[in-house]
């Protein structure tokens, strides 16, 4: 079954996309060309990554690292539930039908 999320650019244009499963989500957004500049490659260094998950997917996912929230805690636009970097989400098929905003860049 195919894993399909809602993500939406950082000038609110919806995009449907297809999330396979060897994909992080940070890769399914910079595979289909949303402005996600994953400068770090996906080591959870850089914050280019930095998105807006719903709080109850974001609550669903659990803690993030130490390495993560501290990045995060930087980036523009912080929030406290739903931010997360998309290179650390793994595909999850309960993952199916999410919306993921793109946080503003830093
Ligand atoms: S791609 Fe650099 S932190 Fe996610």
């Amino acid at each position: 079954m195919t894993t399909s999320i809602t993500a939406v650019d950082r000038d609110g244009t919806q995009h449907s996309l297809d999330w396979e499963e060897d994909q992080t989500l940070m890769e399914v957004l910079r595979d289909n060309d949303l402005p996600v500049l994953a400068s770090c490659g996906g080591t959870a260094s850089c914050a280019t990554c930095h998105v807006f998950l719903e709080e109850t997917v974001a609550e669903r996912l659990g803690e993030r690292s130490p390495d993560e929230l501290e990045l995060l805690e930087d980036a523009a636009g912080y929030r406290a539930c739903g931010s997360r970097l998309a290179c650390q989400i793994e595909h999850d098929q309960s993952l199916h039908g999410i919306r993921v905003e793109l946080a503003p860049e830093n």
